[in-house]
């Protein structure tokens, strides 16, 4: 079975519609602690160059093809761990 991951967008532009101009390394480096905490090592943090929803970044994508998560808040990433659980759940069923 492949392996899940996070898709966080971290790309930078001039243009501030950017994920990494509005907090996708912060996103990363706090999902990448929350998973450690969690004891939720098999999940990688997979930094990426646009999921091709800029307007409502920064984006955050559950993979391999799980849903995507729009307007992420750094300080509220929990919504997206329980959506990863539930996803993780779903897979072994
Ligand atoms: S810059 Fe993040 S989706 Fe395009």
């Amino acid at each position: 079975m492949q392996s899940i991951s996070l898709l966080v967008c971290v790309n930078q532009r001039n243009s501030g519609l950017a994920c990494g101009n509005r907090g996708g390394d912060l996103i990363a480096e706090r999902l990448a602690r929350r998973l450690q905490e969690e004891g939720l090592t098999e999940v990688a943090i997979e930094p990426i160059r646009c999921l091709g929803q800029c307007v409502q970044g920064p984006n955050v994508r559950i993979a391999p093809a799980g849903p995507m998560f729009h307007r992420v808040d750094p300080e509220q990433l929990e919504p997206l761990l329980v959506a990863l659980k539930g996803f993780m759940v779903q897979r072994q069923g």
